[in-house]
């Protein structure tokens, strides 16, 4: 049975109860988000169900890594659903932190900061976004002390910037990653989605569309880019902001081997990004 836990010292007991039902080398799996969970999550639910003795999920609608103004307002946030979701996949504990629990002095004055690799892509469309990201997940798995915590691919860049963080900080939790899911007509799956009107949510099918056409290209860089630029010149309504090369750990793209190719663009008031990854052949 799911428990729902409000507090840092709830979080503390029934994690130290669920490990002592398991034994001392219990693994215990975590599961961070914001909430508004879909089938994307729900496939990190049952990743961790799968690899670990004690699964955590936190739901965190974190104000310290949202940058653009009313995005934080207007953020999904159905409680009782997720709960639900949750108790059907096997969640043992459910963490639903409030803004005092996480940030008990105010805003943070000592942030994590991301560094250069958050200078690219999303960076300088969301200022301060990845330190928030960071900020917050550090403070995640200081209280709730993870062997394991898993991530999408969907949100490539936050993947690789939290693996970096671990490694940079010695956090010694092992980030696992789990491929993004996608609607029948290629969408990735993001609360975001939610947003989209009936006719954006039409058009916002041509972000993997471009990236499907550029991996199926699987050529140079420069003739995976020119396939999936083709399939946006048709696409009215969507503003891209990149489309982007990069190796798999974001830095420039290799002449040949593993890549990925990686997308923003604004479809009405709603940003989404993409990515896949794409294997280069000079
Ligand atoms: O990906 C998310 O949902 C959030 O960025 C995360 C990792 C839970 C931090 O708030």
């Amino acid at each position: 049975m799911t428990r729902l836990v409000r507090t840092r010292d709830e979080l503390a007991a029934a994690r130290a109860r669920l490990v002592e039902q398991v034994g001392p080398d219990a693994t215990v799996g975590m599961v961070p988000t914001m909430g508004a969970l879909h089938a994307g999550h729900l496939a990190l639910l049952d990743a961790a169900r799968t690899g670990c003795d004690v699964v955590v999920a936190s739901i965190f609608v974190n104000p310290m890594q949202f940058s653009q103004p009313g995005d934080l307002e207007r953020y999904p946030r159905p409680l009782e659903q997720d709960l639900a979701l949750c108790e059907q996949h096997g969640v043992d504990l459910v963490w639903v932190p409030t803004v005092e629990e996480i940030y008990p002095g105010g805003p943070a004055q000592v942030w994590v900061t991301a560094g250069e690799l958050a200078a690219q892509l999303e960076g300088p469309n969301r200022p301060g976004h990845f330190d928030g990201v960071l900020t917050v997940v550090t403070k995640l798995f200081a209280a709730v002390r993870p062997d394991r915590a898993f991530f999408g691919e969907k949100d490539y860049q936050q993947l690789i910037l939290i693996r970096r963080m671990v490694q940079d900080l010695g956090q010694g939790v092992e980030v696992v990653s789990a491929p993004t899911v996608r609607e029948p007509d290629g969408l990735a799956l993001s609360s975001r989605n939610l947003l989209l009107s009936p006719s954006e949510r039409a058009r916002a099918r041509y972000l993997s569309a471009a990236l499907l056409a550029g991996r199926a290209a699987a050529g140079s860089a420069a003739a995976v880019l020119a396939a999936a630029r083709e399939v946006l010149t048709g696409a009215d309504g969507v503003d891209v902001d990149y489309l982007e090369l990069r190796d798999p750990e974001l830095g420039p793209a290799p002449a040949a081997g593993p890549a990925r190719l990686l997308i923003a663009a604004r479809v009405g008031s709603v940003r989404l990004i993409d990515n896949v990854a794409v294997e280069l052949c000079p």
